[in-house]
């Protein structure tokens, strides 16, 4: 592919002016087929005769910058012999803030694109167009463009086409087939109110907070603006607020032609609940505008329902920051200045999310950028695709969790989808992982002295700090000793040998449990249950009941400890505890912040006290899926919906739900690719009935009774 295509710029072309390519076919003869090959060096929107090729925004993705994906489009239906080609370019996520706010590579880093059109003439005969210097550019009526700030528009503005020049000193950057999910328009969202908040704003609620964008349309005169800015919340007076935004500005400016205008973005997207009408040439109507839901086009298979509509507020909580932050990339947030592949809370909800949704192809090309970012000691840095930023490759920043992802993340895309290929493809990177954190530890067997992220914003954390007050060496020894025995199953899956592996977790083990004793918080009490380091589970699972039940049914965990919390009390006989936190309505629960009118999951459990001030401006996202994590506890252990390891994929089923008074019903259903497993329990009569469909063998667990059963559907 391109094999003569060369990659073309602007001459003088700067970070934030979008660049317009064209090119006029020309074509002599009568096309019967016509295949576009394209790519670029930051996003590309192409258009043939004005029309848009292809649905895939904001392509081509985002990915390691040692390789950027190209994408292949039928264009035959669109072309005639006087079609011209045109292609908007911007920063993306190539040269944007997103880089850490600075402009990486300087002026002499350009926006560039490549393409090849492929045509065979209806004569038999074919013919190729490459870029080269014979395409035409101009800067684009996208006069400004950022992920982070938004895009500026001028419908009006004419820029005279100079000739495109060949990019002389292009990054060294591997052109690749396309390998993710292409991201999608996916639903549109109507205004559900527009209103005067109390300080004069006029504002929009679309009801959701969301990631994408909004298309507008409008009567003006030649030169009217329209103005918008974004935010998600409201301060507690119901006023805008996007604080919580930091430095990205994400706003949205359009200068509009004369007579009727409509336009939506087309390089740039947004994370928004609310919209403030800055400026707009009438008065804002319903009909004026909508908001266009983007992701990555992931297939939904998970489902879950309850008698409980604050929880069922919850599981679309959960739903709808999986949306949010599966664009191209798993991102932490969709609206400040980060929306980065931050690998920790991608390795915490990934389990989740691969029943929420079929993320198996999301995953893979992720995992590829992770593999190609791997540092040559084995480093995981923490956010992947790796954006410039401060040097984070020394041991003293390890990371544990945050790197973890090399290993958690096949192996879960293995368990859900029997996808032994991919094992296949990051087993590499997943030894070096192991060997990066063996070779850097200050004490063997632990994984100890380095900088770590901790119990990330667990809610015991000491005064002005992020990082709750789990022991660190702790925490990242667990994580190495769970990453290891992966590295070994995996191995073993692979038929590779596999005892170096298996006695190095062995060793792992032993040390741990020799050196931490005692456990002194719910998530080492959690770490310590469910990853088997406890030699007396009874008394660590009654002393973490007996922390909750202190608190008043209240957690104080963070990124780390929460997604095992509710799993290592139900296994170890504290189902009720784990519900308790479920359908905990009060600070600091999940149901507090559905309480607190949320729409997706927060970063914080203290995002927004209950008289409605914020927590701080510093970090305080309202789209943070980490903490949706508890939907897999909902699937395996409430539903009872298990993954058997030798047989995965769901290729069979482990079924062995833990019903509750505290709910009339709930069920939870998962789309794989053997059929639909679904299990659902109800009080029925003064007992508890259980409806169970399996597509596949099934070992079903009722009441501590096992039952054998081949597939169909089943009644307890
Ligand atoms: C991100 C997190 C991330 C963390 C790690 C934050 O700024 O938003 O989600 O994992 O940094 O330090």
């Amino acid at each position: 592919m391109f094999e003569n295509a060369k990659w073309i710029i602007h001459q003088d072309n700067k970070q934030y002016e979008a660049v317009s390519f064209k090119k006029e076919l020309n074509l002599s003869k009568k096309v019967k087929k016509a295949t576009l090959y394209i790519t670029s060096l930051g996003v590309y929107c192409a258009e043939i005769d004005g029309v848009r090729v292809g649905d895939f925004i904001l392509a081509p993705g985002f990915t390691s910058r040692k390789r950027v994906q190209y994408q292949t489009y039928d264009i035959t239906k669109m072309i005639d012999t006087g079609s011209t080609i045109s292609v908007s370019v911007g920063d993306g996520w190539y040269k944007g803030k997103i880089n850490f706010g600075t402009d990486e590579g300087g002026p002499e880093k350009k926006k560039a694109l490549m393409a090849e059109i492929r045509i065979l003439y209806t004569d038999g005969t074919k013919d190729v167009i490459v870029t080269d210097e014979s395409w035409l550019v101009k800067k684009d009526k996208i006069r400004y463009v950022d992920l982070y700030d938004g895009e500026k528009v001028d419908a009006n503005y004419e820029d005279a086409y100079v000739n495109a020049s060949i990019y002389g000193n292009p990054p060294s950057v591997k052109v690749v087939k396309q390998e993710g999910v292409y991201v999608k328009e996916q639903e549109t969202l109507r205004p559900l109110r527009i209103f005067k908040s109390p300080n004069g704003d006029t504002l929009i609620d679309f009801g959701q907070n969301m990631t994408g964008y909004f298309e507008i349309n409008v009567d003006a005169k030649i030169g009217d603006r329209v103005a918008l800015s974004v935010c998600e919340e409201l301060d507690k007076y119901g006023n805008f607020y996007n604080e919580n935004y930091r430095d990205a500005k994400a706003e949205f400016e359009y200068i509009c032609h004369e007579g009727h205008n409509v336009y939506k973005p087309r390089l740039a997207f947004w994370g928004f609940r609310y919209m403030r009408v800055d400026e707009f040439p009438t008065e804002i109507k319903a009909d004026n505008i909508k908001a266009i839901v983007l992701h990555s086009d992931i297939k939904r298979t998970g489902y879950l329902d309850s008698s409980s509509p604050l929880l069922n507020q919850l599981f679309s909580n959960i739903i709808w920051g999986q949306k949010g932050n599966f664009l191209d990339v798993p991102t932490d947030c969709p609206q400040r200045d980060e929306r980065q592949g931050w690998t920790g809370d991608a390795t915490v909800f990934c389990r989740t999310a691969t029943y929420n949704y079929d993320v198996n192809q999301f995953f893979t090309k992720w995992l590829s950028d992770l593999a190609l970012d791997q540092e040559k000691n084995g480093h995981i840095p923490h956010i992947i695709p790796q954006t410039i930023c401060w040097d984070w490759s020394v041991a003293e920043h390890s990371g544990a969790v945050w790197g973890d992802a090399s290993t958690i993340i096949p192996y879960q895309l293995y368990l859900t989808y029997g996808n032994k290929e991919i094992l296949k493809r990051q087993y590499t990177s997943m030894c070096r992982y192991i060997k990066y954190i063996t070779e850097h530890t200050k004490e063997k067997y632990l994984w100890s002295g380095c900088e770590q992220f901790g119990d990330w914003l667990g809610l015991d954390a000491p005064e002005g700090s992020y990082r709750g007050s789990s022991n660190e060496d702790f925490i990242a020894s667990v994580f190495y000793a769970h990453s290891t025995s992966l590295v070994a199953k995996t191995g073993k899956i692979l038929g590779r040998r596999v005892d170096k592996y298996e006695k190095l977790y062995e060793k792992i083990l032993a040390k741990i449990r020799k050196t931490f004793k005692e456990y002194k918080t719910q998530t080492e009490c959690a770490l310590a249950l469910y990853f088997n380091i406890a030699e007396d589970k009874k008394a660590v699972a009654a002393q973490l009941d007996a922390m909750i039940k202190e608190n008043g049914n209240r957690l104080k965990t963070g990124f780390v400890g929460t997604p095992y919390l509710l799993h290592a009390l139900s296994q170890n006989g504290y189902a009720e505890t784990a519900y308790n936190l479920l359908l905990q309505e009060s600070f600091p629960s999940w149901l507090y912040s559905v309480k607190q009118g949320a729409t997706t999951i927060w970063e914080h459990w203290d995002g927004k006290n209950e008289k409605g001030e914020f927590w701080s401006k510093a970090m305080n996202s309202f789209n943070h899926y980490a903490y949706g994590s508890v939907a897999d506890w909902v699937y395996m252990e409430a539903c009872g919906i298990h993954t058997v390891e030798d047989k995965p994929g769901f290729e069979e089923v482990l079924i062995s739900p833990h019903p509750t008074n505290k709910l009339d019903h709930l069920s939870a259903r998962i789309d794989t690719k053997y059929g639909t497993i679904s299990s659902k329990w109800y009080h029925f009569e003064g007992k508890v009935r259980y409806e169970i469909i399996t597509p596949v063998p099934a070992t079903i667990i009722i009441d501590g009774k096992e039952h054998r059963v081949s597939k169909g559907t089943y009644v307890f």
